[in-house]
């Protein structure tokens, strides 16, 4: 059997929307047998709304808000959680204490062309719709998720696969995966 890991705190992926936070959360819960979450799916079950559809009737304001709470809420698991967080997750102080004080934060870097051309439904990303705005949007973010990021990783031309292997060697390294005992 392969072997099986467990986090010894929370960590959280964090990067511009097409970074592929999802899928390497996804990938490196596979490979060590441990629990991911995407926030934005849990958000999207917990208030039984799509976000394009809370931007729409809440605006961004109202989406923030539930984001955040949803955050407090993943990081405080008694087991802890390798979490996937929307790309904007960074621009509210609150959420950067969260993430600072209760994981270990890595960023997975990508620029907004790569992005685009990585994303394939760009009718549920409301703040994605041009790629001028896009480019601003990742350029002004780029130092928040620096600020807050214990790592970072360049995605830029690697597949989710050499990613994950990425992030699942650097939470080995920092002592943040474990093998878990027999
Ligand atoms: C957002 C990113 C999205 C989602 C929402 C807002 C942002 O998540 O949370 O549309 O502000 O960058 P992904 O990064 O998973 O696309």
């Amino acid at each position: 059997m392969s072997e099986r890991y467990e986090l010894t705190r929370p960590v959280f992926l964090i990067g511009f929307m097409g970074a592929g936070k999802t899928s390497v959360a996804r990938r490196v819960a596979r490979d060590a047998g441990i629990a991911s979450v995407d926030l934005d799916t849990y958000l999207e079950r917990r208030e039984g709304r799509r976000i394009k559809d809370i931007f729409a009737e809440d605006g961004e304001e109202g989406f923030r808000a539930i984001e955040t709470d949803v955050l407090e809420e993943l990081a405080a698991k008694d087991d802890p959680l390798l979490v996937s967080c929307g790309g904007g997750i960074v621009t509210q102080a609150r959420n950067c204490a969260i993430l600072a004080e209760r994981g270990l934060v890595v960023h997975l870097r990508v620029d907004a062309d790569e992005a685009a051309s990585r994303i394939s439904d760009m009718s549920s990303r409301p703040l994605f719709q041009d790629i001028e705005a896009a480019r601003r949007r990742c350029a002004e973010r780029l130092p928040q998720y620096e600020a807050v990021a214990d790592l970072t990783i360049d995605t830029a031309g690697k597949s989710i696969a050499v990613t994950a292997g990425k992030v699942f060697h650097a939470l080995k390294e920092r002592g943040v995966l474990c093998q878990r005992p027999e």
